[in-house]
């Protein structure tokens, strides 16, 4: 029996050793491998292409840990300086030109890691204790996530802002109102313009919404079950300027919905500015006609010298498709996962970069765009007076003077039908034509004939009578300046 144990310790009865595997120790897990991954693997899972965006959330954090772990002594305070000043010298050289040509590593993480121990040496091997990449991503995306909110928010606000300059140059102007794109009823270029206002508001008020559940810490929640290093979350969460602390830490691990309501902020901005897009695609075209655009913001064709096409607007209805297709992914990519952490996750990031940008530009442009454009007020009120959209205020008038108002309706439906057969336009009818067409009419009433008459009357609070624009458009200004000052 010993003789035949001896025997099977001897070497030669050991299977041969497979070739030399790629090394695993340069990994982050690599101990409990015999084989490094393959090549396939490698490309297909590594993620630091796009993830090197977070460089310097992922340099501050961790200089924020070295001192967490100083505080629970695993680092002396002079070690932990050494670090972040290594970490520093790490960021620094990212900006510098090449400095990812020679990256093979996994993640920014492990980037992050390898080139802090070739500064600080082995004393580097200290900073990942008690830490997980299932919290370092979530805190990383937070920090990042936050800045570029607020960049979505300085951006929207200065549309905001376009657009109340824009309504300021032309606050007499009278354009048509459309429902079912048809001419409905006049408004104010203002009040058109400060309808788009509002949504941007929303807008705004939905990012800071999301800001709030965006910036909070959820360091100290380890891989998924919590860190068994004590160290001082709140003073983490305080260096690192976040409003407040994650309250569990696997569903710190699972989740993604900070991702999601970022999206989902940014598709409806989107499909907002999508609407302003096609909207201005249609008033600028030879059709509508009273709208111009710039030189600046629009494009000619290779073929047809004579075009000048909307393409910023199109452009920006078309990145529409792109934001909200990233949320849809997202979302899809969420649905039914396991607690906790999942590598599908990692797959929400280039959706949420590529959604940002597009978001960002797009504001951007579209500021540009009311910028430089130029109302046609004349041809906006031919618009006006041709379509019969003072329709409503002849029977609203009558209405008011004691005409049941089915009735009113029915008698300038009339009055519409024989204008438009006799190509007798609103202008052209005097008082006497009008009570010789229906004794209901009082002769005064024409005054309804012009559009301005109708505005006056739409005086309730968010109507489109001028001194409820003026007052509306004062508002927007102030909310403007408070908005900016929140930022
Ligand atoms: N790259 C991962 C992500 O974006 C984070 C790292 C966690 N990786 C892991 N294998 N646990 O979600």
């Amino acid at each position: 029996m010993r003789i035949l144990y001896s025997l099977l310790l001897i070497p030669w009865v050991l299977p041969a050793q497979t070739p030399t595997p790629a090394k695993t120790t340069d990994k982050l897990w690599g101990g409990r491998f015999a084989e490094g991954p393959s090549q396939v693997f490698e490309q297909f899972s590594g993620s630091l292409h796009f993830d090197r965006k977070l460089i310097e959330a992922d340099v501050v954090g961790t200089q924020a840990y070295a001192r967490a772990l100083a505080r629970v002594k695993i680092l002396t305070t002079a070690e932990a300086e050494r670090i972040s000043t290594a970490l520093g010298q790490v960021l620094d050289a990212s900006r510098r030109p090449g400095f990812y040509d020679k990256a093979t590593d996994e993640d920014i993480h492990s980037l992050v890691i390898r080139e802090l121990k070739e500064r600080a040496g082995p004393l580097a091997d200290k900073i990942h204790t008690g830490r997980s990449r299932n919290e370092q991503i979530s805190l990383d995306v937070r920090w990042w996530l936050r800045g570029e909110i607020d960049l979505t928010r300085r951006l929207a606000i200065d549309l905001m802002s376009a657009l109340l300059t824009q309504a300021a140059a032309y606050p007499e102007a009278v354009v048509p109102g459309f429902t079912h794109t048809r001419r409905a009823q006049p408004v104010l270029w203002g009040h058109y313009l400060h309808a788009y206002f509002e949504m941007f508001a929303r807008d705004l008020d939905r990012l800071e919404e999301v800001r709030r559940r965006v910036n909070l810490m959820p360091m100290g929640s380890g891989a998924l079950a919590g860190s068994s290093f004590d160290y001082d979350r709140a003073a983490m969460a305080r260096e690192l300027g976040f409003d407040g602390l994650t309250r569990n830490s696997m569903d710190v691990s699972a989740d993604r919905d900070f991702v999601i309501d970022t999206l989902h902020a940014d598709a409806l901005l989107m499909q907002h500015l999508s609407r302003l897009a096609e909207d201005w695609i249609l008033y600028s075209s030879d059709e509508f006609g009273w709208l111009e655009l710039s030189d600046k913001v629009t494009s000619g064709s290779s073929l047809m010298p004579q075009k000048k096409n909307p393409d910023s607007l199109e452009l920006i209805r078309g990145k529409y498709g792109r934001v909200f297709g990233a949320y849809t992914a997202v979302m899809s990519l969420m649905k039914g996962l396991p607690l906790t952490y999942n590598r599908d996750m990692q797959e929400d990031k280039e959706p949420l970069f590529d959604a940002l940008a597009a978001t960002q530009g797009s504001l951007a442009m579209a500021k540009n765009v009311v910028d430089t454009a130029k109302l046609r007020p004349a041809v906006a009120l031919r618009a006006v007076e041709e379509s019969w959209s003072i329709a409503t205020d002849l029977a609203e008038e009558l209405a008011r003077r004691g005409t049941p108002f089915h009735q009113a309706h029915q008698l300038v439906g009339r009055l519409v039908l024989t204008s438009i057969q006799a190509g007798k336009k609103p202008a052209a009818w005097t008082g006497a034509d009008l009570q010789a067409f229906d004794p209901a009419f009082q002769p005064d009433m024409v005054k309804f004939m012009n559009p301005f008459e109708g505005l006056k009357t739409r005086n309730v609070l968010g109507g489109t009578a001028p001194e409820r624009v003026i007052e509306a458009l004062a508002a927007a200004q102030s909310r403007l300046a408070a908005y900016r000052l929140k930022l």
